[in-house]
């Protein structure tokens, strides 16, 4: 059997028996992980560190339904201008609106598809996280206790105020390319993120047979977001991040991901 149709017949037999991890199973989406891994991927430590509620914070921002094994709301964030090109559970997403460079309007969503004219959190940085995660609370975003309780919100308002990095040390405006060491950043690559991804950035494949999207694929065409996840993880997934150790090991990871097949 491939990976794919084990992974599936796993889920499938979690969901007969009921045992998705300590929450109930949702119908509406199967886990992208084992279920001995749920409390990793949805729960908290006891005695958590900055480290950790940053990076949580960071999976929230990204995805906080997925983050946080919550049903996905279903109707267009009221906020989102009718302008843009988003509808549904997508405008709910704040990269959505302000973008995975986090400087919305003045970054890369100044132009094309995610285009809305909204500004971007980086004038946030350095704030009182309750201040932002009232402003969170407040009708202009509508965040919900019963979307994001009141623990998670303060996560991804330590995330908006300590745990921003600049787009521009990570990528060069001109090239497009990651700006990191690409000897250091294969090193990295194959101690740790080869432990899932193979060697090739090719054991793991979210897009399809015929349109790839590998760790290579991602990390050439958005090496924002890419980046974003190096720093967070991926919501709902068990997967590791970068966010303990110093900056320039995941602008090195990423430098080195961006260099990885694309098909
Ligand atoms: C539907 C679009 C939309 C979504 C989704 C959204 N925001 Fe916002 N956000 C806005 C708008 C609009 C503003 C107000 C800008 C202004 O004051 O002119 C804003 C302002 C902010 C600010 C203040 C920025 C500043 O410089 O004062 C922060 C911080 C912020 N949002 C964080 C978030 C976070 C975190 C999330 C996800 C939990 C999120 N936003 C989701 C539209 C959105
Ligand atoms: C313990 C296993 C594990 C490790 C280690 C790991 N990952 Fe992942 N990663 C995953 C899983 C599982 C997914 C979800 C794949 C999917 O959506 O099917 C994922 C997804 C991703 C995604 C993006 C998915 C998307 O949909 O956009 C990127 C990018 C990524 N990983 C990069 C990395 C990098 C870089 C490293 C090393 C720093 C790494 N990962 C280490 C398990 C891992």
């Amino acid at each position: 059997m491939s990976r794919i149709s084990l992974r599936a017949a796993a889920v499938l037999a979690m969901l007969a028996a009921g045992t998705l991890g300590h929450q109930p199973a949702r119908a509406d989406k199967p886990a992208m992980h084992a279920p001995e891994a749920q409390d990793f991927v949805h729960g908290s430590p006891d005695d958590p560190s900055d480290a950790w509620a940053i990076a949580a914070g960071g999976r929230i921002y990204d995805s906080w339904w997925d983050a946080l094994d919550r049903p996905a709301p279903t109707e267009t964030h009221p906020s989102y201008p009718a302008t843009g090109k988003v509808s549904g559970k997508n405008s709910w997403r704040c990269k959505e609106c302000h973008g995975w460079d986090y400087k919305g309007r003045n970054g890369r969503y100044a132009t094309g598809s995610h285009a809305t004219g909204i500004p971007g959190i980086d004038g946030a940085a350095g704030r009182d996280p309750q201040a932002i995660a009232k402003l969170l609370r407040a009708p202009l975003h509508g965040y919900t206790s019963e979307m994001i309780s009141d623990v998670q919100l303060m996560n991804v308002a330590k995330f908006v105020s300590r745990g921003q990095h600049d787009i521009a040390d990570v990528i060069d405006a001109t090239s497009g390319k990651p700006k990191g060491d690409t000897e250091r950043g294969k090193a990295l690559f194959q101690t740790i993120c080869a432990a899932c991804h193979g060697f090739d950035g090719r054991l793991l494949n979210w897009g399809s047979a015929d349109a790839p999207a590998y760790i290579g694929t991602e990390a050439s065409k958005l090496p924002d977001e890419v980046f974003h996840k190096i720093r967070s993880s991926h919501p709902g997934a068990a997967m590791v991040n970068l966010r303990a150790l110093p900056l320039k090991d995941a602008i090195d990871v990423l430098t080195y991901a961006a260099t990885l097949p694309v098909k």
